[in-house]
């Protein structure tokens, strides 16, 4: 998806092994649309030399502030006069304090300062964890913070220096959804949004379950789309292949027991509640402790199910409930079926998915219920009508909850 077609990005690489990255970084970042202009320090070019950034990005590198090829000597200024945002990834704890203390040591540094008031700038940190926990560092990002800059990560893992803990840059994967995310609306800032995704897996023996198609990916494209628009999102997963989406807190389940249990543990403060989650109806209640076995005495299991609870009508029955959403895929009778399924849920919005065979895919047709009747949001990728959603839903929201 071209969702940073037209964009133009300046790219600041310090140095740091984490330099292996931005050449990915840069990949995905024109992938998505974006133009890169990418700027080195020194140190930089020590990890990864600019004949890389200059291929991949498809611009000439700058490096060195007293460049005789400019004309006007003024690079500083130039660079970022037509730009749309600046990521420095990575970006060193001593460049942070640079930055911190408004220092211009050389071009990328005095090229921050003399950026406009307005432009975007971003920095994602890469360092040894010792570095990262020093007082002096964390000092740094609470002051590149009230400036205004954001600080992307950075994340917990294995390091190159062979220690672990924080301090790993973020993925460029990561990275590119931060940079969509920066230019989306903030139409859902300070709000709490709850979403299910995914399906549940009720056990019948230690190795086997009845589960559901349900690929998670609509359910985790909303919690990215609310995220962008500025929401704090926790997002109740039943098992599903699907990377969390940046900034996104991720809370795993298997059974719609456990997402009942997780989702009335968590609901209350929250604003919004969607529920994208495809929860099984019934539960296996006896279950085998041990693998049911092909020969026993009896031939076939016999299965005893029993309702599972019903988690958005619940959380709408709730007396201080938050904007509740629900989801419909139906085999048949969409409208007919959609237009009840929100009265008896008592939902304000339910969303239909036309035709039944969405699941796992990665476009989507849909029509949306609500108190003034139905409007079809066309065939789309999930993450384009995950956007549309979010807006239709943070349009409905009341101002004051
Ligand atoms: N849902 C839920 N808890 C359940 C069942 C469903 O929260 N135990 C939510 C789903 O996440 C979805 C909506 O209810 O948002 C509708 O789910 P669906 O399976 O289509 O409807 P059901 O209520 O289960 O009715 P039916 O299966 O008879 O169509």
């Amino acid at each position: 998806m071209l969702d940073l077609a037209g964009k133009r990005i300046v790219l600041g690489l310090t140095g740091g092994i984490a330099c292996y990255k931005a050449a990915e970084l840069t990949r995905g970042l024109i992938k998505a649309g974006a133009s890169v202009q990418v700027v080195m320090t020194d140190a930089a070019t020590h990890f990864i030399t600019p004949v890389t950034m200059q291929a991949l990005s498809g611009q000439p590198v700058h490096t060195d502030q007293w460049d005789a090829r400019i004309a006007n000597n003024m690079a500083h200024i130039d660079l970022t006069r037509t730009a749309d945002a600046i990521l420095i990834a990575p970006c060193s704890a001593d460049f942070m304090a640079t930055l911190a203390r408004g220092g211009c040591t050389d071009l990328l540094s005095t090229m921050c300062l003399a950026r406009p008031s307005m432009l975007p700038l971003m920095v994602a940190p890469a360092m040894n964890v010792e570095m990262w926990q020093n007082p002096a560092t964390q000092r740094n990002v609470r002051q590149l913070k009230d400036d205004g800059i954001m600080v992307l990560g950075p994340d917990a893992g294995e390091q190159a220096c062979g220690e672990t803990g924080m301090g790993r840059m973020l993925e460029a994967v990561q990275l590119v959804e931060e940079m969509v995310a920066a230019f989306q609306p903030k139409s859902l800032r300070g709000k709490q949004v709850m979403i299910t995704a995914g399906p549940t897996f009720e056990p019948i023996d230690p190795v086997r379950g009845i589960t559901n198609l349900s690929s998670g990916k609509m359910g985790y494209a909303l919690a990215r789309a609310a995220r962008e628009a500025g929401a704090d999102v926790t997002l109740v997963s039943g098992p599903t292949a699907l990377a969390t989406p940046a900034g996104v807190q991720r809370i795993n389940v298997q059974t719609a027991q456990q997402m009942f249990d997780v989702v009335m543990s968590r609901v209350t403060g929250q604003d919004v509640f969607i529920a994208v989650a495809a929860v099984a109806d019934w539960r296996v209640v006896n279950a085998s402790e041990q693998k049911l076995k092909k020969s026993a005495e009896g031939g076939l299991p016999a299965l005893v199910f029993a309702a599972n609870p019903d988690i958005l009508a619940t959380v709408a029955a709730l007396p201080q409930a938050p904007y509740c959403v629900g989801f419909a895929a139906e085999s048949e009778q969409l409208l007919k079926y959609g237009k009840a399924k929100r009265a008896a849920k008592n939902i304000p919005l339910l969303i239909g998915n036309i035709g039944h065979h969405t699941f796992g895919m990665d476009e989507n047709e849909l029509v949306l219920f609500d108190a003034d009747g139905q409007i079809q949001f066309p065939h789309a990728h999930k993450q384009t009508l995950a956007r549309q959603l979010i807006t239709a839903i943070s349009e409905r929201l009341a101002p004051a909850s």
